[in-house]
């Protein structure tokens, strides 16, 4: 079964959608097979957000993603890939549609609630990197 690396990030953990975004997981028929609250630190977001680690705004993803703790999930199902990046929305908050997450919840493209991997590789990477 295919699977993907869920994080909520520190503004769900803050203004109490944690629940909200697992609810709307396991709603679209996924199974949540593992989860963790952590803390993360720098070293681990530069891997992570390794595509931005040279932009100017690194900085800033740096302190929102450490503002507090984030939720790691690993989610199981059909195409969830895809499928979780369709019920996220797209980056950005403003842009998202009403009814995705991020559409619903966020409106910039920098705290917008929730991670969720890009590719079915990029997936176990980041399960690797979170889950070990
Ligand atoms: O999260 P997603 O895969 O949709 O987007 P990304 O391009 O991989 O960027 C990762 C995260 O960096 C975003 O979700 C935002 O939290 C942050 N970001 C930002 O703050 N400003 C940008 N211009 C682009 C991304
Ligand atoms: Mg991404």
């Amino acid at each position: 079964m295919e699977r993907t690396y869920i994080m909520t990030k520190p503004d769900a953990y803050n203004r109490g959608l944690i629940g909200e975004v697992i609810t709307r997981i396991e709603n679209k028929g996924y199974k949540i097979t593992n989860m963790k609250m952590m803390n993360l630190d720098e070293a681990i977001l530069t891997e992570h957000y390794a595509h931005l680690a040279d932009k100017p705004f690194f900085k800033d993803i740096v302190e929102y993603m450490t503002s507090g703790p984030v939720v790691g999930m690993i989610v199981e199902g059909e195409n969830v890939v895809a499928g979780m990046r369709n019920i996220m929305g797209p980056t950005d908050g403003l842009e998202a549609p009403a009814g995705t997450i991020r559409g619903d919840y966020a409106n910039n493209k920098s705290e917008n609630i929730v991670h969720g991997s890009d590719s079915v590789e990029n997936a176990e990477i980041e399960i690797k990197r979170f889950f070990g």
